[in-house]
């Protein structure tokens, strides 16, 4: 997609996101409907959910897609590294990035970012697969950092 038309359209989820997640601050909740705007209004998102960082493990919490891993092997593939460097991950071509972890074959782009709670800990990780190479790119990483501030915002 287009940079323009992409961002116009992060746009427009972030505002109907903000109407929809000001009804509770359950993070969860917000969590859940964040993935689920995201993924029926974003033509290049083919898996998007959260992995949930549960005593020293990433465990799958909300997400749209195909069924996904329960659990992502230790400081193994892209959900791993966006957790142990606190920082997003853009990968144009899964298969160039050493112990990617595939939970289906037809991923072949990625983005992952840390989401952080209010007291700067990192609690989940936000991960989106496409089935097109080259899907995401920086518009992706600004718009969606923004989208993830919703979860513990204050309305
Ligand atoms: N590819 C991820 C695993 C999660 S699935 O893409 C849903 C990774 O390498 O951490």
């Amino acid at each position: 997609m287009e940079d323009k038309k992409k961002e116009g359209r992060y746009e427009r989820i972030y505002k109907q996101l903000e109407s929809i997640l000001v009804k509770t601050d359950d993070p969860l909740a917000r969590m859940a409907s964040i993935c689920a705007v995201l993924h029926h209004k974003m033509d290049h998102f083919f898996w998007t959910g959260f992995y949930m960082l549960k005593s020293g493990k990433l465990v799958v919490g909300p997400y749209q897609g195909p069924v996904a891993c329960q659990e992502l092997e230790k400081d193994k593939g892209v959900c791993w590294a966006a957790l142990n460097n606190a920082a997003p991950v853009v990968l144009a071509d899964v298969h160039v990035f050493p112990g990617h972890i595939a939970c289906d074959s037809r991923s072949k782009s990625e983005i992952t970012l840390p989401l952080f709670n209010k007291k700067g800990e990192i609690v989940a990780i936000f991960d989106v697969d496409s089935d097109r190479v080259r899907a995401f790119n920086q518009v992706d990483q600004l718009a969606l950092t923004s989208t993830l501030q919703l979860i513990y915002k204050a309305f």
